[in-house]
């Protein structure tokens, strides 16, 4: 993979595929990590001289053209202000603005095109769509860490038909990840959370051959303990994956990993910031509630495997920890990983990085990665289209 220390940018128009699909309400950024996280390569690439054209996809738009709700323009007015340049706004994604704007381009300058997937060709990897791109510019950087799981003409078709190089972020991402893969340091402890077995089982069953513990949370725990014969009342079940659940929990017996369930978990009969709740075992979940977090008790058991790490990977929160009644298993993990000063911390992108935000103890972690889908995939051991369409570069 050839990597931007390889590329000598000035005087040169650089494509720079980012991840800059943020949170905004209102016209602003409310979480601008994914912006930070860019600064980097598009700082090094200001500082060399380079003319440089950003592009990134925000949300999920119909694929029609523009659509104000959503536009890159609070995007661009954030990012000028962390850069502390102008970042210039094309209206289009390859049209005549995006056209001008890039061949009246001057060194050092910053210009973002508009949502890449307002084009729909965008999503079907267009080659037409890849061409089109590339003559904005002479070069592409690939820093989209976050969207590198997608083969889009952004992010793979386009290394095709311009010399491909990997932006900084991109290769901290994947040298973090697969370094914690590759060789943990031990005891290595994954903490796996969120509402769906279904979701998670390639990402149980790969860290299953890595971890030496893995602590199972979150709304997907039910569907571990009615596989192991427990009840559990309205809580959320996939009754499909039931087997294989209980496939994973013979998986780790007969690999000698120590795969912690709740023992305990906080019930209710409904999801609300005033619901009345109470801490049940497992064995005694009420048929009429459902679980919503995990009990203190579990809390305690995770917080003291989580201690005695030498490495944490973390996905999936405990428990619907945006409401302050099922907050505090998130919370006491959360902390368990923040305290661990020795240990390697990763959070795995998505919802964990909310939490740590939202209990205030981001900075302590070693690593909090921008990508949540493509984090996923890379711990899965299934290859990123945009990191493959950088190694396959032949241009
Ligand atoms: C993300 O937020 O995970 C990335 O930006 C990818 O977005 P997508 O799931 O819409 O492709």
């Amino acid at each position: 993979m050839r990597t931007i220390e390889d590329l000598n940018a000035s005087g040169k128009r650089v494509l720079v595929r980012v991840d800059l699909n943020a949170p905004i309400k209102d016209g602003q950024v409310t979480d601008d990590t994914r912006l930070v996280a860019a600064l980097p390569t598009v700082k090094e690439l200001i500082g060399q001289g380079a003319k440089v054209i950003l592009m990134s996809h925000r949300g999920r738009p119909k694929g029609v053209g523009f659509e104000e709700e959503f536009s890159l323009a609070p995007v661009a007015k954030r990012l000028s202000e962390l850069l502390g340049q102008d970042v210039i706004l094309a209206e289009d994604v390859t049209g005549p603005s995006a056209k001008e704007l890039a061949s009246s381009l001057e060194d050092g300058q910053v210009l973002l095109l508009e949502n890449v997937r307002f084009d729909a060709r965008e999503k079907k990897n267009s080659p037409d769509m890849a061409a089109e791109l590339a003559s904005l510019a002479d070069v592409y950087v690939n820093d989209a860490f976050g969207t590198a799981h997608r083969a889009h003409a952004s992010t793979a078709g386009i290394a095709d038909v311009l010399p491909a190089y990997a932006g900084y972020l991109m290769q901290k991402e994947v040298d973090t990840l697969t370094s914690m893969l590759d060789a943990p340091k031990r005891p290595f402890v994954a903490v796996l959370g969120g509402s769906k077995v279904s979701d998670k089982i390639k990402v149980i069953d790969a860290l299953l051959d890595k971890a030496d513990v893995l602590i199972i949370g979150g709304a997907m725990c039910f569907t571990f303990l009615l596989s192991e014969g427990k009840p559990v009342g309205k809580s959320l079940v996939e009754e499909d994956w039931v087997d294989r659940a209980h496939d994973m929990i013979k998986k780790a017996k007969s690999k000698g990993v120590k795969l912690l369930l709740p023992v305990d978990v906080v019930v209710a009969k409904e999801i609300s910031e005033d619901a009345s709740t109470s801490a049940v075992s497992v064995d005694d979940i009420p048929s009429d509630q459902m679980g919503l977090d995990i009990g203190p008790e579990t809390a305690d058991i995770y917080a003291d495997a989580i201690k005695k790490a030498a490495s944490v990977f973390w996905n999936g929160p405990m428990g619907v920890f945006e409401m302050a009644p099922f907050a505090e298993g998130t919370r006491k993990v959360a902390e368990a990983i923040a305290d661990n000063a020795d240990a390697d911390t990763i959070i795995g992108g998505g919802d964990s990085v909310a939490a740590v935000n939202a209990f205030g103890v981001a900075d302590k972690m070693t690593f909090i990665s921008t990508g949540g889908g493509a984090s996923m995939e890379l711990v899965q051991g299934e290859a990123l289209p945009g990191v493959e369409a950088l190694k396959d570069q032949v241009i």
